[in-house]
């Protein structure tokens, strides 16, 4: 079989491995309208269940009747924190070591907070009957700002943890108070601020906003009574968790419990957690013993599931007069709504947000947060991030730009003076992490001369003075953003989620004529990782990534992984399909050993064969080694080509990227253009191109939307606005601008080929250059810093408190 007329080169190509610009070969289905997505699944005789959900804020259930409902054809059941309560379900853990209502028991906390469960014939019958349950509620007083949380006379929230002084992670200072965590050297850091030169102190805000993926959360649960089992599909970053935790919660044993996530549309954190619509779903589905579907709309998805952000940060730099930064200081108000669900590794409450000193060599540092509750939805999701990364690098690149402003610095040049250099790497940051590898001069030159900085600061100079003169009515803005990710979360021993480490898999069967199935424990939600995994396992296996099939999402076949979430599937389980890979091909140079009568060590892989050393015309390719794993083996092996590996990192990965944005606003109208925006990511080894410049036009999307209009934001009465897409901002190709992309490549030191994730990287560095750039605009002014989102109408503002508008 082995063909050795054909050339390196062309084998290569055949291959489709690392660093090619493969074709996502799950688009074929998508693009036809063949995607399978949760609501596609029909099941005979299933129920659709639809809330009943609460009009306030805040306020006390006086009585919940049901009766008008129950009396519609059709209707099945309706469900009652009632019900639930004689099973212990009608409170759910959280991830984050709170407990959250499945169905409101005596109060409401936030508007849309789940009241009733209507199960029904049909999703119709079931929202119209939904209609007829007469709830009566009192009123109670409505805390939406987190800075009055804490008041002595705040209005108590969580009735139901009146006395508990200690929460998961520590004592509670207040009825509306979560947690107090802390890190760094506070004296130190104290002492520093008190002998420096210059300091800097802002309140940067990052608002709350939502991941609004696609395709919104829903479930279908089927009981079979007779075999005990219970099969779920549903929209699952994490398939795996989300068994065991119902495992654990309904008593049902975890091998008799089926979750399959099939393909899903976009998640961005809100498909991590559990909502009280699975819950209901799942018990529903056990009393009825027919399938029951929930699957939340437009409304209920950004009013009621896993919000993010909400962070309030209060920044300070200290610094030389010649801009070298010598400590941070960070205070932050976490609004985690009525419940903490956030979504985070177990023991980290604020995420990984002490990764905010960045890519600067801050010698000493100290951070302190405090998580409140409020009158809102509750969540807290890493939106495309990696657990509050993105409110760290917001906050740390917007205090960098206040500072260049008052020394009277170039954003880039301080940057560059406070840059960890390549020779710190590993670099040990004063808050607690370990960076593997960077390069971030480098990538600053680059980004520099790609965009020309020289010449777009002498052009701002030029149309500050035309404004001057009244010959253009246009502001100038220019953004820097150079951020510092922090993917890949294990390692296992300071990374779990609700107990279980976060390490993850991949496991390969190869079938005797070369053909493979592979599957991992993570769940893509339209990252392609059906392209590229297929591509690391070519390369370390030698056999052509369009003869390999990945497979997720489904716990019965797949080995247990921790899912999808914080661009962790390269670092983490890419490692693992790297490593699992080159068990097959240990085993296969035994093989080939045999085969070819030779010794191991007399063999050397090439592309997708061994060949005999010196003797390049003995060889076998990966199919005839396929082949004879089933039927020529050497003496004492196991028949058949399969492994797995779970692999728990050493470390976590840290990409990076500069990024740069230039826009000119209109004075008169705040209405901003962004010209260029220049992104630079260095994500180590690059396993599609083409896919992560895929990954990097969503993310920078993603982020000029964050930047410049989403917000869920309440009244003062807890009305939730911004809940439909007429007031939530998701850009179409019209707003959105056209991206430039660019890398470096790091390899990092410890991943098995060097890559680093890639997919939350332009959210984190996106929003702090569109907002650097509309505050760069304004720099020439008094002013310091503008909130986002920087919206048309705010824009405005700044310009009229300015006395700009004419
Ligand atoms: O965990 P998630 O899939 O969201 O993020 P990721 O690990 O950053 O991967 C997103 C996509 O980019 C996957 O299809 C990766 O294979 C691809 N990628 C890549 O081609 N090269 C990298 N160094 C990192 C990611």
């Amino acid at each position: 079989m082995s063909d050795a007329a054909v050339t390196i080169e062309e084998r290569e190509a055949n291959l489709k491995g690392i660093g090619c610009s493969r074709k996502r070969t799950e688009d074929a289905r998508f693009i036809q309208g063949k995607g399978n997505y949760v609501d596609d699944v029909k099941l005979p005789g299933e129920l659709f269940g639809c809330f009943v959900r609460s009009p306030y804020g805040h306020a006390r259930i006086k009585s919940i009747n049901a009766e008008a409902a129950l009396a519609v054809p059709g209707v099945k059941a309706v469900l009652t924190a009632a019900d639930l309560k004689p099973l212990s379900l009608h409170y759910m853990p959280t991830l984050a070591g709170d407990v959250q209502a499945v169905l409101a028991e005596e109060k409401v906390l936030f508007q849309n907070q789940e009241v009733a469960f209507v199960v029904a014939e049909d999703r119709y019958i079931a929202a119209d009957a939904a209609e007829l349950v007469e709830v009566d509620y009192e009123a109670l007083p409505v805390l939406v700002d987190p800075f009055k949380s804490m008041d002595a006379d705040a209005p108590v929230l969580r009735e139901d943890l009146a006395g508990k002084t200690e929460g998961a992670h520590g004592a509670r200072k207040h009825h509306n108070h979560i947690f107090t965590w802390e890190v760094g050297d506070k004296d130190g850091t104290d002492q520093i601020f008190d002998k420096a030169e210059v300091t800097i102190k802002e309140l940067i805000s990052y608002h709350r906003v939502h991941p609004s993926p696609l395709e919104t959360c829903a479930i279908v649960a089927s009981m079979d009574k007779i075999k005990g089992e219970l099969t779920i599909y549903g929209t699952f970053q994490a398939p795996h968790v989300v068994r065991t935790v119902v495992s654990l919660l309904s008593t049902i044993p975890e091998h008799k419990i089926h979750v399959i996530a099939p393909d899903i549309g976009g998640g961005f954190g809100n498909k991590v957690g559990v909502y009280p619509g699975y819950v209901c779903a799942i018990v529903a589905s056990i009393v009825l013993g027919v399938p029951v579907k929930w699957v939340e709309d437009r409304m209920e998805n950004l009013s009621a599931t896993a919000f993010a952000r909400d962070y309030h940060m209060t920044a300070e730099l200290a610094a030389t007069k010649d801009g070298k930064i010598t400590g941070l200081r960070a205070h932050v108000l976490a609004d985690h709504g009525a419940f903490d669900a956030c979504a985070d590794p177990s023991k980290w409450p604020a995420g990984f947000f002490n990764i905010c000193t960045g890519s600067y060599d801050i010698p000493t540092a100290h951070v302190e947060v405090d998580g409140v509750y409020t009158n809102k939805a509750p969540g807290g999701v890493a939106y495309r991030c990696s657990f509050r990364v993105t409110e760290a690098a917001y906050m740390l690149e917007r205090a960098m730009d206040v500072l260049a402003k008052k020394l009277g610095m170039d954003p880039v040049e301080l940057r560059i003076k406070n840059f960890i250099q390549p020779h710190q790497f590993p670099y040990q940051s004063a808050l607690g992490w370990e960076y593997d590898s960077g390069d971030y001069p480098t990538a600053m030159k680059k980004a520099m001369e790609a965009t020309n900085y020289a010449a777009l600061r002498a052009e701002q100079k030029e149309k500050r003075a035309a404004f001057d003169r009244g010959e253009t009515r246009e502001l100038m803005g220019i953004g820097v953003a150079f951020f510092t990710e922090i993917v890949g979360a294990g390692p296992t021993r300071n990374c779990d989620i609700l107990g279980v480490g976060m390490f993850d898999s991949c496991e390969i069967r190869i079938h005797p004529t070369g053909a493979a199935i592979a599957r991992l424990g993570t769940k893509s939600q339209g990252q392609a990782h059906e392209t590229t995994y297929a591509q690391i396992l070519a390369t370390e296996i030698g056999i052509s990534a369009d003869n390999i099939m990945i497979e997720e999402g489904n716990t019965d076949t797949a080995p247990y992984g921790l899912g999808t979430y914080g661009s962790r599937s390269t670092p983490v389980a890419g490692a693992a399909a790297a490593r699992v890979g080159r068990k097959i091909r240990d085993k296969a140079k035994k093989i080939a050993a045999h085969l070819l009568e030779v010794s191991d060590d007399d063999l050397e892989f090439e592309v997708d064969r061994f060949k005999v050393k010196g003797l390049p015309e003995k060889q076998k390719t990966m199919q005839e080694i396929a082949w004879a794993a089933y039927n020529n083996l050497p003496e004492g092996m196991e028949p058949g080509l399969e492994a797995v590996d779970y692999y728990d990192p050493p470390n976590m990965t840290y990409p990076f990227g500069a990024y740069i944005c230039v826009l000119d606003i209109d004075a008169d109208t705040g209405v901003s253009k962004v010209r260029r925006f220049y992104a630079l990511d260095d994500c180590g080894t690059r396993i599609n191109p083409m896919v992560i410049e895929g990954q990097v036009h969503g993310g920078l999307t993603e982020a000029f939307a964050i930047a410049m209009g989403q917000e869920i934001s309440y009244d003062e009465g807890g009305n939730v606005m911004g809940a439909s897409f007429m007031d939530y901002f998701v850009p179409t190709a019209v707003e959105t601008p056209v991206w430039e992309t660019d890398h470096t490549v790091t390899p990092s030191p410890h991943h098995p080929i060097g890559a680093k994730g890639v997919g939350e990287s332009p959210n984190v560095g996106g929003v702090p250059a569109f907002s650097n750039a509309v505050n760069d605009a304004f720099g020439h002014l008094d002013i310091t810093h503008i909130q986002m989102p920087h919206d048309h109408w705010r824009t405005w503002k700044v310009c009229e408190k300015l006395g700009l508008t004419r």
